[in-house]
């Protein structure tokens, strides 16, 4: 038997004014999202926004059904209407906002496992990292250079 150790670490920017600029255009676009989020059951909202490798920028937010299930995350309705779209294209960078229509936010929110997991199916077919920047409504963003280190021994098809 022996331990084995796996580290992650993260960059935490104090505010969304500390993001490079074009990260801060991005995470704006989430922002936005965020707002048009469809959440009548949970009333938390969350909005996301990729940047792909040809330029253009996909946007998705949650959306809820009567039938809780039904539902989907903001993260996987933006990275299956990107892959949908342009199939070919990378995904680059990645900015998540979350939070309470009923009370403010300011801690970072993470995305969900069933997210991770998608959007690391994403990153293993590309072949390159997909860096990723989250927040709550206000207040911290934080950074990971890819979605390897939010999902440490995870599960892919290399074990079909
Ligand atoms: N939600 C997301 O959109 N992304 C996540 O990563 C976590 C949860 C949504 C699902 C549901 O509409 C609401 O937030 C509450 O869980």
């Amino acid at each position: 038997m022996k331990e084995i150790k796996i580290e992650s670490s993260f960059l935490v920017y104090s505010d969304i004014n500390e993001l490079p600029n074009d990260v801060k255009g991005l995470m704006q676009e989430a922002i936005e999202a965020r707002k048009n989020a469809y959440a009548p059951y949970s009333k938390f909202k969350v909005g996301a926004a990729i940047l792909l490798d040809n330029g253009e920028v996909v946007i998705g937010n949650n959306q809820e059904n009567a039938a809780y299930p039904s539902g989907m995350c903001a993260e996987r309705v933006a990275i299956f209407y990107a892959s949908a779209k342009y199939p070919k294209a990378k995904f680059l960078k990645m900015a998540l906002t979350a939070g309470s229509i009923e009370h403010d936010t300011s801690s970072p929110i993470p995305p969900c496992g069933a997210c991770r997991q998608v959007i690391s199916e994403y990153e293993i077919k590309q072949d390159a990292p997909i860096e990723i920047y989250f927040m709550g409504k206000t207040g911290k963003v934080i950074k990971s250079n890819s979605l390897a280190n939010l999902l440490p021994l995870g599960f892919d098809s290399s074990y079909l």
